[in-house]
């Protein structure tokens, strides 16, 4: 694994946000694969910039890692409104192009099959934009996840209710139970993973990703079996790294 460190969160985002651009600018149709949540806020700041610098992106098909069960889309927590909040619209996507699964479907199997294919019928993942959870899940595949996992509905461990309660009102019984996420294996499979961390609260998490065995106990372990993963990271981040 590459570990590429910055001061602070702004600056990691700026590296990160170089790795995409340098990775798609050339590509005739890039698939991009995104997350949520606070991690790659930074990144996607920056890359808004460069798309308003004139970087243009509006040919890259997106894929989003996951969404909740149980949220309506329109909900303002839903993914699928994150998604078209902080990556659609600041980087000028095609919204027709940006795929997010269906947490809401009535045969959620069904969606799973349907996203999987999807992907590759885009041809997969050229870059997949990765946050890691306090407790090393990636998407929302946590602790005993497989790593030949596909997309598949899990349930949300009970720390990952509480960190992502910020979301909602610090209230953890508003945060749903489920999701509807890639697998381990569906992110294994894109030919390049940029993971962007950052603040002490990560910094277990990213020794024992970089540093510990492969073990389905801390999920982003298995990130180590992939040829090029780039971990950007802030010095807190990285503090546990020895
Ligand atoms: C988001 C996702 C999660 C987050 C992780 C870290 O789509 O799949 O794995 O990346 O929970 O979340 P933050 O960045 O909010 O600390």
């Amino acid at each position: 694994m590459r570990i590429l460190l910055s001061p602070d969160a702004a600056g990691a985002g700026e590296i990160a946000a170089t790795l995409v651009a340098a990775s798609l600018r050339d590509l005739p149709a890039p698939v991009l694969g995104v997350a949520t949540g606070s991690s790659p806020q930074p990144l996607y700041r920056a890359l808004a910039a460069r798309v308003h610098a004139g970087l243009d992106l509006s040919r890259t098909t997106a894929f989003a890692l996951d969404e909740y069960v149980g949220l309506p889309v329109d909900h303002p927590e839903s993914y699928h409104a994150v998604i078209a909040r902080e990556v659609t619209a600041p980087l000028g996507l095609d919204a027709e192009r940006v795929h997010v699964p269906e947490g809401a479907a009535a045969d959620p199997v069904a969606a799973a099959a349907r996203y999987e294919a999807a992907i590759v019928a885009a041809g997969g993942v050229d870059l997949q934009i990765l946050g890691i959870g306090a407790n090393g899940h990636i998407g929302f595949n946590e602790p005993g996840s497989d790593a030949d996992s596909r997309t598949r509905i899990v349930e949300l461990a009970p720390r990952t209710v509480a960190d992502n309660s910020r979301f909602f009102d610090g209230d953890a019984g508003r945060v749903p139970t489920h999701a509807l996420t890639q697998g381990i294996g569906t992110i294994l499979a894109a030919r390049e993973i940029v993971l962007v961390a950052w603040g002490e609260s990560k910094a277990d998490a990213v020794a024992r990703a970089v540093e510990g065995p492969q073990t389905a106990e801390l999920p982003a372990s298995f990130l180590q079996r992939h040829a090029r993963v780039t971990l950007v990271l802030d010095h807190a981040a990285a503090s546990k790294l020895s």
